[in-house]
């Protein structure tokens, strides 16, 4: 790959002990005395997705570091997708009201300074129609490296918009999967923010301003809220069945990576450094799962869900051996196993969060829960309908993962996986969206500037 995405970007500080557990430089420190302000202004335009961290100490330090808790974009990817993943994650998208042309325009120049500056830690620009520059509800907090990340819907490149421009090449709906279970509620959208940032607060601040900035030009359409524990020491986290989750990923840096993640030379200017992601919400149907036996969580992944090892043997890292048998003659790794099916797929980057809404659904939504057979011992308990005004638990996976094209990358595995994977009898798809998202802006720009307003 070309351009300055060849640059080391996931590479850290040796100095810096841990990317994911920076501990917090408040605004004050970061901006409190007027040298301080100065050498954060002279920090704009640092390469790399440097992340910070603060020092040791809890007290705000004599003379903080500019970069210190901050994604510092590299200028041709944007931040928020090789970025180390931070804990905390607030996904939405808008519809964009008439004129649509005019008001996408307006709507991304509003939110790309507010992201520049959010993401630096510092107020966002003031708000359009109102007298208030900030909610404040992060003033004590700094930026916690936060990363704020724009994508496209389909319908944007679509003949209603009438923007004039070459599409994304590989921006097309997804089709529908068997057993797909979608709420209308939860699917699609005109223009995707991705926030992230490893503290919730600054999570809840950032969106918030986002939306302070859009009335009258479009309108939220969904938003979803994950998080990701991070275990530290570069160990695997976990999802919510307590599985590691993530060890097959690709890895920032390494010489796949590339060729997985980012958009080819042959999409549009506007898409060079940028890449396309699919969002899936995917409930994961808890009760079942935890009233079901270790042997049988295990054979619906293929691997073991503590230690994070294949069932054909070894440690987590070790490849899998989809040829062992078991003294019966039969695959270690079942035919219809997650990782046996995934694992002869086209790779793709998955950054996903877990997400628990608790008593969130309705008591009317489907629940195939009930009928399972309970394991000896378990305490004696019905699946009836909920009791009114009460609803069903809603928790499980933001699944969420970047690659160059969703139609080889994506879509075939879905196909296979709602046929075939065992782990799929644990799982209901209820959304689902993707989007093209755009390279980083150069400087003056909006996010999606040339992809939007270049002509045919
Ligand atoms: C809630 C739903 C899901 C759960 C709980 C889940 C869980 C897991 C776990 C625990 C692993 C093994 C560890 C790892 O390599 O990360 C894994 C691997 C993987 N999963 Fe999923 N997954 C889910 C949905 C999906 C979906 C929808 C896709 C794509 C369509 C997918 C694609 C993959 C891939 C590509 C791998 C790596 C396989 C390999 O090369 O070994 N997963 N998943």
């Amino acid at each position: 790959m070309d351009g300055p995405g060849e640059q080391p970007q996931a590479e850290q500080d040796p100095e810096v002990p841990d990317i994911r557990r920076p501990r917090r430089v408040t605004r004050r420190a970061l901006f409190g005395t007027a040298a301080g302000v100065a050498a954060v202004a002279g920090a704009a335009g640092v390469g790399g997705y440097a992340v910070g961290n603060a020092t040791a100490d809890d007290a705000p330090p004599a003379e903080p570091s500019p970069t210190v808790g901050r994604v510092t974009p590299d200028g041709f990817h944007q931040p928020g997708i090789s970025t180390a993943q931070q804990q905390y994650a607030c996904i939405a998208a808008f519809d964009v009201m008439a004129p649509l042309r005019d008001n996408l325009i307006e709507l991304m120049r509003r939110w790309t300074p507010l992201a520049t500056a959010l993401m630096r830690g510092e107020p966002g620009p003031e708000r359009p129609n109102r007298d208030v520059a900030d909610s404040g509800v992060a003033d004590d907090l700094g930026p916690a490296n936060l990363t704020m990340t724009f994508g496209f819907g389909p319908r944007v490149f679509g003949e209603e918009f009438g923007l004039g421009v070459t599409a994304p090449t590989r921006l097309a709906e997804l089709p529908a999967f068997e057993g797909d279970q979608l709420d209308p509620r939860w699917v699609g959208g005109d223009v995707l923010v991705q926030i992230c940032a490893d503290d919730p607060t600054v999570v809840a601040h950032a969106i918030r301003e986002a939306r302070a900035r859009v009335p009258g030009i479009a309108n939220a359409r969904w938003t979803h809220y994950g998080f990701l524990t991070d275990p530290g020491d570069g160990r695997t986290p976990r999802n919510l069945f307590g599985q590691l989750d993530g060890t097959a990923n690709p890895r920032p840096g390494s010489s796949d990576f590339d060729e997985i993640v980012w958009a080819g030379a042959d999409e549009p200017d506007g898409m060079r450094g940028g890449s396309y992601l699919v969002l899936r919400k995917i409930r994961m149907l808890m009760p079942m799962w935890d009233t079901s036996t270790a042997a049988e969580q295990n054979a619906a992944l293929g691997r073991d869900r503590h230690t994070g090892a294949p069932l054909s043997g070894g440690t987590e890292h070790t490849p899998l051996d989809l040829t062992r048998t078991g003294d019966d003659g039969r695959p270690l790794i079942a035919m219809d196993a997650h990782v046996r099916l995934a694992h002869g797929a086209v790779p793709m980057l998955r950054r996903s969060y877990n997400y628990d809404n608790g008593l969130a659904l309705p008591a009317s939504a489907g629940v195939p829960d009930e009928g399972h057979t309970h394991p000896p011992g378990t305490a004696p308990h019905e699946h009836g309908p909920a009791r009114p005004g009460m609803g069903h638990w809603d928790s499980g996976m933001l699944f969420m993962t970047y690659v160059r094209d969703p139609s080889t990358q994506y879509v075939p595995l879905q196909v296979a996986l709602s046929r075939a994977d065992r782990l799929h009898s644990f799982l209901q798809h209820t959304g689902s969206a993707v989007f093209a998202i755009p390279g980083a802006a150069h400087d003056g720009e909006f996010v999606g500037q040339r992809l939007l307003t270049a002509a045919t």
